[in-house]
């Protein structure tokens, strides 16, 4: 592997942040006033240290879901992330907390219109609405509104506009990711720490100039056949909605953002408590043809504790199934 020409990235604002060898060395920078930036780990990368402008590229491309998850023959040590936002970030080791007390519903914390969701176009998959059970009105928030906590992005769903970026973001753990998430989030890191799992974050909000950096990067790394299993182009990523994060690994870091997370403590960690805090895995090996992506075991998408349970007992594991919108592997 060839170490990557630092690129200039964009702020949400269009501010420009410097290429990955100049933060890497340069002191925090602050945007006071305008919208957080984005950050940046540098990940050695075998013998060869490489500066990444994008976060949730790994330093290799994620295997096959049939593929053993062997570890990688090139271990990425990655330091913490340094959040350039331009507020103040909040505690990036927050005390311990217990995820009790009143369901943090996506709802009640994201104000936005709640329109009920339109009938989704064709798409080239459509998923079967499983039997309507009691509890949640899924139609309480739109689908199809980029702000509303339950929009469902995906290759046949994209984000309108295409540029949408969300106007409440806030820092948690050094990245951008919106304010319904901070307290979530910030409660699940917590709970993980507090267990002596290591679970950090690798990645948040990304604008659609920024996803497009990400798409460019991994069709690089993986070629034009494989990107669009495990990236999204611009205007189809949940990242760009503030409501998705990537998770990694301290315990493993060169498991991060490989098939291999999902045996690490942080991984098997988020696998069976992500749900208490309102989150869900969202690409797995056994939805990817709903889906159209690659399991990701590392991609969390916040959609509230109620929605949350309201899969589990429906017993659907995506948002295209439990709201009856398309998906699939293709793009329209
Ligand atoms: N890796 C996920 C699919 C994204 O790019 O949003
Ligand atoms: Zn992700």
């Amino acid at each position: 592997m060839t170490s990557r020409p630092p690129r200039a990235r964009r702020t949400s604002t269009g501010g420009r942040v410097a290429p990955a060898d100049e933060r890497s060395a340069a002191p925090r920078t602050r945007w006071t006033g305008a919208r957080t930036v984005q950050v940046l780990s540098t990940v050695a990368v075998g013998s060869l240290t490489v500066g990444l402008l994008l976060h949730d590229v790994p330093s290799s491309a994620p295997e096959p879901p049939q593929v053993a998850a062997d570890a990688p023959a090139d271990p990425s040590p990655r330091p913490r992330a340094v959040p350039t936002a331009g507020r103040t970030a909040p505690p990036t080791t927050p005390a311990p907390t217990v995820p009790t007390g009143p369901a943090d519903r996506a709802g009640d914390l994201l104000a936005g219109p709640s329109a009920p969701s339109a009938p989704a176009p064709t798409a080239p998959l459509r998923v079967p609405l499983p039997p309507a059970a009691a509890g949640l009105d899924l139609a309480r928030y739109a689908t199809t509104d980029p702000a509303s906590p339950w929009v469902v992005v995906n290759k046949a769903l994209p984000l309108a506009p295409a540029d949408f970026a969300p106007t409440d973001l806030v820092v948690v753990g050094g990245y951008e990711v919106r304010a319904a998430l901070q307290d979530p989030l910030t409660r699940m890191l917590a709970a993980a720490a507090a267990e002596g799992v290591r679970l950090e974050l690798r990645s948040g909000f990304r604008s659609a100039a920024y996803q497009q950096q990400v798409h460019a990067d991994w069709a690089s790394r993986v070629g034009p056949q494989r990107v669009d299993e495990v990236s999204a182009r611009p205007g189809h990523s949940e990242h760009q909605t503030g409501l998705a994060v990537d998770v990694g690994s301290g315990s493993r870091p060169e498991c991060d953002f490989q098939s291999c997370f999902d045996a690490t403590p942080e991984g098997t960690w988020v696998a069976a408590r992500a749900a208490e805090f309102g989150f869900v895995v969202r690409y797995t090996a056994g939805n990817q043809a709903v889906t159209g992506y690659a399991p990701e075991g590392w991609h969390l998408r916040y959609v509230g504790t109620d929605l949350v349970a309201e899969m589990q007992r429906r017993g659907v594991t995506t948002l295209e199934e439990l709201f009856g919108v398309p998906g699939g592997p293709d793009y329209r």
